[in-house]
């Protein structure tokens, strides 16, 4: 009975910090907080105006006293003040019971520096937490997907986030080889916008370049090539302009990121020990991160490495749900944390 009723109150938080998207996990109640990484804030007096959802929404339409800023870059905290104040918002709205300090689990970059981890462990400190522990995101995410991470089997994950892209091959609870790079989402956005500049001397907002991406980006031929319509401001003489644009130009506009990342692919598989390399031949890769749901991506890797490629349900939510596996089973999973 006091068992049951310690479960009830039980305290703990699985964090996906995300560049672009923060989620939040509380054990026994699943998914609470999914929101992007994102806070306004009013510059006179430094005071928080909107975080999430909400200040997404003021994305590219703030005045002058409004700044909208993402607190997290290529993966770790940027602006430490501002993420500590991201942090501990998400963390009171899924706390119902805030009489609680809570344990909490946050993904990291597998490459993250001794100070990265270190400025996320206090951010979470200071948010409220009571013990803290970090996990390498792509091991994170291979355990949302269900591979078997404790197994003596290698299995390969591609996640492709906002700021970064972390291939990793994991067997016997560890990561046995890893590769990272700093390309992700935002880059492609960025390449849109940079085309669209060079080509029509139209200058589009972040969130123009995102909807573009999203809607018409592909990593191969389609079947039926799709176009969209882009709203920004001439360059030349700065009133409003719409122009259709087609997916192969947006293709075109995001081979250097797509190929950077298929190269990261190709050398993480170099660095594979053979052993595990014949593991990943047989049962494939699988990709995670919302920027594995760019069209025709899993085919392109597929066409490239010659191996299966899979993608995997939902993969936004892989990472956090595999955090979650964490706290629901501490005693089995403990020994993939990351060191704190
Ligand atoms: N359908 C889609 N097609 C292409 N890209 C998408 C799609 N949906 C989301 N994205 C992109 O996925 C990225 C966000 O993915 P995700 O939430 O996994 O990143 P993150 O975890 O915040 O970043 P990181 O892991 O690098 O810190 C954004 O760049 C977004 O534009
Ligand atoms: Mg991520």
């Amino acid at each position: 009975m006091a068992f049951s009723l310690m479960g009830l109150f039980s305290n703990e938080i699985a964090i996906d910090l995300g560049t672009c998207n923060t989620l939040v996990y509380v054990k026994g109640k699943g998914i609470l907080v999914r929101e992007p990484s994102m806070v306004a804030i009013r510059k006179s007096d430094h005071k928080v105006i909107a975080i999430g959802t909400e200040a997404r929404e003021m994305l590219g339409k703030t005045h002058k006293q409004i700044e909208v800023i993402r607190p997290m870059r290529d993966g770790v905290i940027d602006d430490d003040e501002v993420a500590e104040m991201m942090i501990r918002a998400f963390i009171r709205k899924a706390q119902k019971n805030r009489m609680m300090r809570p344990r909490v689990i946050v993904c990291v970059p597998s490459g993250v520096t001794k100070s990265e981890k270190r400025i996320i462990r206090d951010a979470a400190e200071h948010a409220g937490a009571r013990e803290v522990y970090l996990i390498a995101e792509p091991m994170a995410a291979a355990l949302g997907v269900g591979l078997p991470v404790n197994d003596p089997v290698g299995s390969m994950v591609i996640d492709i986030g906002g700021g970064t892209t972390e291939i990793a091959v994991i067997a016997l609870s560890g990561i046995v080889t890893d590769n990272s790079i700093r390309i992700g989402g935002d880059e492609m956005d960025e390449c849109i916008v940079q085309f669209m500049r060079r080509n029509y001397n139209l200058l589009i907002g972040e969130r123009t370049a995102e909807e573009i991406k999203v809607r018409i980006g592909s990593a191969i031929k389609l079947e039926q090539e799709l176009s969209i319509v882009a709203k920004g401001r001439d360059l030349v003489a700065g009133i409003p302009k719409a122009i259709e644009i087609n997916s192969i130009e947006i293709r075109e506009a995001l081979h250097e990121p797509i190929a950077q990342v298929v190269e990261a692919v190709k050398v993480a598989l170099e660095k594979t020990p053979p052993e595990l390399a014949a593991d990943i031949r047989d049962r494939g890769i699988i990709m995670t991160g919302g920027g594995a749901l760019i069209k025709g991506l899993d085919v392109r890797i597929r066409e490239e490495t010659m191996l299966p490629v899979f993608l995997a349900d939902d993969p936004l939510t892989c990472v956090v749900r595999g955090t979650g596996k964490v706290l629901d089973d501490f005693e089995t999973y403990q020994k993939i944390l990351v060191n704190a």
